[in-house]
């Protein structure tokens, strides 16, 4: 059995309308939930008929699936996003809108309940807009979202389409106050002179809304598309980082930004190569890195001088030139950059490989894992159809042990850093039935020997893409977004051990 949620939306007269249908292929009954305005909050929690596999099998690395929501097919997901400790995920989409999932607390009764993630609000973050002097369209497509780390009941997060960053409030709100004596429930004003006695009004319970608000918009700053934004660690600043360009901004001002990177030539005709995502040092807030079309990394330290054009390390692996083909640099361009969390490596992800570098190494990476090796021979065609252009996410495990990318035909890798063992699995609602265990798939080069369910090259979806992935700081969670689906999967050894 699975359960189907739909999220419809519609505008009208200026309002937005949301729809939710939720669907259970178990018992067929529908639900529909219609709210308005840009809130909702989703109360009917998604369960699913626990069917744990017995199998015995290995445990590195072995899923389930936990959660599966398929949204109506314009929604593609452009991003997803862990809260620091892991308990919400962010997702943004492709019509501009922010979905946060809320992981459910244990419960008694439902012992299995644990891991599971529902919706906790939903609102429209970016609307589409006009460039009249360029007469360029701005799309409202989430390119990015990150989340504050919480310091009152509040929570905040970051998103960003191609030009304007905005900060949003998410709070939660139970209670309401009653017994106003100028106004009654409805918020009209009373008639005064029915007003014989004075009243304390008082907070009564009611039930949970969660209210999400705009606090901050920081608009007007960039000239190019924002392919990046980082949280410093100083938690009061934060970075945005276009094609040439990365401005640093303070969270409570939004009518000026500093330009700390700038690689935009004199003259357009002599650039060669563009930005293509920035990131902050998780514990040096003085220290950045930034990637490039090139293959090249950048680490920059703010302290050295105002405006970081120069570089304190750079990181770049020496070319090959017998490998050296039309297609070199369009396949070394870094499509993904992340500091581990320990601070001391980089990982970076390219079209072929995925790559950890050393901070104290510029010379080379410390390893490098083939994702797709068996489309080395197959560029030619994927330059035609542009996916030689895709930019893949990657993701390190919250013991930097593990790293995460994604690939074609729903497939995603997992690369142990430790066993060098590696996994390619699929996140597709025939591979993956709820609370089943992931079976690990397995792609045939052409012309390699073919053995029982390998799938040739030639018969990957090259529609079906797994570019955004991100997993939980501390736990095997991981959330991965296949085009307009969502998939959580979750350690098998955690969830029995419940
Ligand atoms: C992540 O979200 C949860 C649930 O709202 C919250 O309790 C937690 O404090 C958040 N973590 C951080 C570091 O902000
Ligand atoms: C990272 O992955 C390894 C190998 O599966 C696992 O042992 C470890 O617990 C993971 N770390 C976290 C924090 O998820």
């Amino acid at each position: 059995s699975e359960l189907c949620l739909h999220l419809r939306h519609y505008r009208d007269d200026g309002v937005h309308h949301y729809f939710y249908t939720y669907t259970n292929t178990m018992n067929s009954s529908d639900t529909v939930i219609l709210c308005t305005g840009c809130v909702i909050l989703m109360a009917t929690p998604l369960l699913f008929p626990t069917t744990l596999s017995s199998h015995a099998t290995s445990l590195f690395l072995i899923l389930h699936l936990c959660l599966y929501v398929c949204l109506s097919p314009a929604d593609i997901i452009s991003t997803v996003e862990f809260n620091h400790t892991g308990e919400l995920l962010a997702t943004g989409d492709k019509g501009g809108r922010v979905v946060i999932f809320q992981r459910e607390p244990e419960s008694k009764s439902e012992p299995f309940s644990q891991g599971e993630y529902n919706v906790y609000s939903t609102f429209q973050s970016h609307e589409p807009e006009f460039d009249y002097l360029k007469s360029l369209e701005i799309e409202e497509k989430i390119n990015k979202i990150r989340w504050l780390p919480q310091q009152n009941a509040a929570q905040f997060l970051l998103s960003t389409n191609d030009k304007t960053i905005k900060l949003w409030k998410v709070s939660e709100r139970d209670k309401r106050p009653e017994g106003y004596n100028l106004k009654d429930e409805e918020g009209r004003i009373k008639d005064i002179s029915t007003v014989t006695s004075l009243q304390v009004p008082v907070l009564m319970p009611m039930d949970l809304m969660v209210e999400v608000s705009p606090r901050r918009v920081f608009a007007n700053a960039h000239t190019y598309h924002v392919n990046s934004i980082s949280v410093n660690s100083d938690y009061m600043t934060y970075m945005s980082a276009d094609d040439l360009r990365i401005n640093l901004w303070h969270l409570d001002i939004t009518d000026r930004s500093f330009n700390i990177v700038d690689i935009k030539p004199v003259n357009m005709e002599d650039l060669t190569e563009v930005i293509t995502a920035a990131e902050f040092h998780p514990h040096h807030c003085n220290l950045f890195v930034y990637s490039s079309s090139k293959g090249t990394l950048r680490l920059c330290d703010m302290r050295e001088a105002a405006l970081c054009d120069k570089h304190s390390k750079l990181f770049e692996e020496p070319e090959d030139p017998s490998a050296r083909s039309f297609f070199s640099e369009i396949i070394s361009s870094v499509s993904d950059v992340k500091f581990s969390h320990s601070g001391r490596y980089l990982l970076t992800r390219d079209y072929l490989t995925a790559k950890v570098w050393d901070l104290n190494m510029e010379s080379k990476p410390l390893e490098t894992y083939q994702v797709h090796d068996y489309l080395r021979s197959k560029l030619c065609s994927l330059y035609e159809n542009d996916c030689i252009f895709d930019k893949f996410e990657c993701a390190w495990n919250g013991s930097d042990s593990v790293i995460m990318t994604g690939a074609y035909n729903n497939f995603f890798r997992m690369f142990d850093r430790n066993t060098k063992r590696d996994v390619t699995l699929e996140a597709s609602r025939e591979s993956s039935k709820p609370r089943a265990v992931l079976k690990p798939r397995r792609v045939c080069a052409a012309g390699g020997k073919r053995r029982k369910d390998d799938i040739s090259v030639d018969s990957l979806d090259f529609t079906k893409k797994i570019l955004h992935t991100a997993w939980h700081p501390n736990e095997n969670i991981i959330a991965i977004a296949a085009t307009n689906n969502l998939y959580i999967f979750q350690d098998k050894l955690n969830s029995e051990m419940h």
